[in-house]
């Protein structure tokens, strides 16, 4: 190989490994390399999610906790069209965050620390749980950083079942209007 050719071809994959083990979970934190135990989703999976859109904000009572939905163009389109179906490569993905009271106006509660990182892959041909054609990934914050899900993927497909009718999904697009 022409020495020009392998430092092309060098940078080509040099740039290619930054970008992969760039990604970010806020302005500063760096999402760590970690995958589910069973069905290997990484975290890094939910690269870009910060040019999705929001689709719906829900709040735990139970766990205190805010939940932001946001879902990549193609199942933001399918969201906002009601589709009962979500095309292939439908990504959603849902951050928990813990909340505090806002330092200017304590009588609200603002978000605080990311808790949390799920989210939920289109993909028939890797995933069929009887019918359910979506990859699961959970990432939770412990004190020693994040983890991933231990129990797997197979709790999380007993209770999406629940919402079976509706493409396993519990959200539906929240009208901004
Ligand atoms: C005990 C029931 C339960 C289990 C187990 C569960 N979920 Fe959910 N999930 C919910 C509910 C309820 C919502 C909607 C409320 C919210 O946002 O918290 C939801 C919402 C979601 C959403 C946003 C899309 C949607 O369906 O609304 C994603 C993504 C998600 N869950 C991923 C996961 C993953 C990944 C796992 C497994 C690691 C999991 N869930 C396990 C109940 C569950």
């Amino acid at each position: 190989m022409k020495t020009v050719t392998k430092v092309l071809l060098s940078t080509v994959l040099v740039s290619g490994l930054f970008a992969q083990s760039d990604v970010y979970l806020t302005n500063n934190s760096r999402v760590p390399d970690l995958k589910m135990p069973d069905n290997k989703l990484p975290f890094k999976g939910i690269e870009g999610y910060q040019n999705y859109k929001i689709v719906a904000t829900h709040f735990r009572t139970d766990k205190n906790e805010i939940r932001y939905v946001l879902a990549n163009p193609v199942a933001y389109n399918a969201l906002t069209q009601h589709e009962k179906i979500m095309p292939e490569g439908s990504k959603i993905v849902k951050i928990g965050w813990s909340v505090k009271k806002m330092p200017t106006w304590p009588g609200a509660l603002e978000a605080d620390k990311i808790q949390r990182v799920e989210y939920m892959l289109k993909d028939s041909k890797k995933f069929n749980h009887n019918g359910d054609h979506w990859g699961y990934a959970r990432f939770v914050k412990t004190k020693d950083g994040y983890k991933p899900w231990a129990k797997g993927a197979q709790g999380c497909i007993s209770c999406h079942a629940s919402v079976k009718n509706d493409d396993y999904l519990f959200t539906h697009f929240q009208k901004t209007f």
